[in-house]
């Protein structure tokens, strides 16, 4: 029977599914995760006054949500110090960057990151048939120059930096990102992810200037608020890039469960602050626990360390497939010289005892 066809886009894009879950795994190895450490959720979870809004949302989930998202985009701007109308929530910071290549980017214009970054952009990037420009990271971290001159060179229409960056965890501070950002052609506009901000030190993401027309910054409650389920993510720049988003958005696409969540872990920024601290805490000893078995953690912004393990991708991969058949779930860089790490997310102290047994045994049975 013959079946419609696929666009030549869409028929162009590749068949395997790239994001591969930790239930996927659970599922295909027949295993049970004991520690959750490889996504960058919050183990630590959302506020209990986040509960309490998610279980008094729940009995009106009959209505559909507001599309206009107007309580926690007022509260954004409140928060933020911007208008109602520089805000745009979407679903998660994944679905703002599919929007923001739909709306920025035609087929066939460039687009510029790095090689190895957070690939969910250069999903959407093929997806809506732009070209992806990709440069290597310095030093373990993404390297501003480079990505400079390959927006000069190939008059790119968008170019994305995560900061701090996942998979490195590595960072700029505020000042090289306003360079950066100053130096670029006012026709290219800067995705600025900073999913990982409220871990990062002080100084790390520049003040908000919703004056600065080619500047989106994209934030989310699926990290530091511990929301990564509930899909809820926000962007904020100038008031017609802003507007934009409503030609292409789902306008129901943020439920009204989330907006409730969203608004209440907004409102208790003493939760959050706890969960900052507690991260830190986590990812210390996640820092101590490598450097005893011999491997060197690397500097970290986020709410994960990115542990090199000394030798090379597959080395790194044989780690993780190890720590997996005991029971702990991490992830890792995948390109070269990136992959000779291991990605682990600061957890709560019981999945960090998990990975306290594990790893020496894992190391010891590892071939380098
Ligand atoms: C750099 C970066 N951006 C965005 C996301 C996803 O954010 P959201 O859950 O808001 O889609 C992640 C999640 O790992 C990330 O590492």
């Amino acid at each position: 029977m013959p079946l419609p066809a696929l666009t030549p886009l869409a028929a162009s894009l590749p068949e395997t599914v790239p994001f591969i879950g930790p239930e996927t795994v659970e599922r295909t190895r027949g295993i049970r995760f004991r520690a959750r450490l490889g996504a960058n959720e919050s183990s630590f979870g959302p506020s209990p006054a986040v509960i309490a809004a998610i279980a008094a949302a729940a009995p009106e989930s009959w209505k559909y949500c507001d599309p206009e998202v107007f309580d926690l985009r007022q509260s954004l701007a409140r928060h933020h110090g911007v208008g109602p109308d520089e805000v745009s929530v979407g679903e998660g910071i994944d679905g703002l960057l599919g929007h923001c290549i739909r709306l920025f980017a035609a087929p066939g214009d460039v687009v510029v990151s790095s090689i190895g970054a957070y690939p969910t952009f250069n999903y959407h990037v093929a997806g809506f048939g732009a070209r992806l420009h990709a440069v290597p990271y310095h030093d373990d971290r993404e390297d501003l120059d480079a990505l400079l001159a390959a927006v000069r060179e190939t008059n790119a229409k968008i170019v994305y930096l995560a900061n701090p960056d996942n998979p490195m965890g590595t960072w700029w501070d505020a000042d090289a990102v306003t360079a950066f950002a100053n130096a670029l052609p006012e026709t290219t506009l800067l995705l600025l992810d900073e999913a990982y901000g409220e871990f990062a030190p002080p100084g790390t993401m520049p003040p908000i200037d919703t004056g600065q027309g080619n500047v989106l910054r994209l934030r989310t409650f699926s990290k530091a608020y511990g929301l990564a389920g509930l899909r809820c993510g926000y962007a904020i720049g100038a008031a017609p890039m802003i507007d934009a988003f409503n030609r292409v958005r789902n306008h129901f696409g943020v439920a009204s469960i989330a907006q409730a969540a969203a608004l209440a872990a907004l409102a208790d920024q003493d939760y959050l602050a706890s969960v900052v601290t507690m991260t830190a805490a986590a990812r210390e000893r996640i820092e101590t626990m490598a450097r005893a078995n011999g491997l060197i953690p690397l500097p970290s912004a986020t709410n994960f360390v990115t542990i090199d393990c000394g030798a090379d991708g597959p080395f790194a991969q044989r780690i993780l497939d190890a720590l997996a058949g005991l029971g702990v779930f991490i992830r890792k860089p995948m390109v070269p010289r990136l992959d000779r790490c291991i990605r682990i997310t600061a957890g709560t102290d019981a999945m960090l005892d998990v990975l306290e047994a594990a790893l020496p045994e894992v190391l010891a049975l590892a071939p380098r």
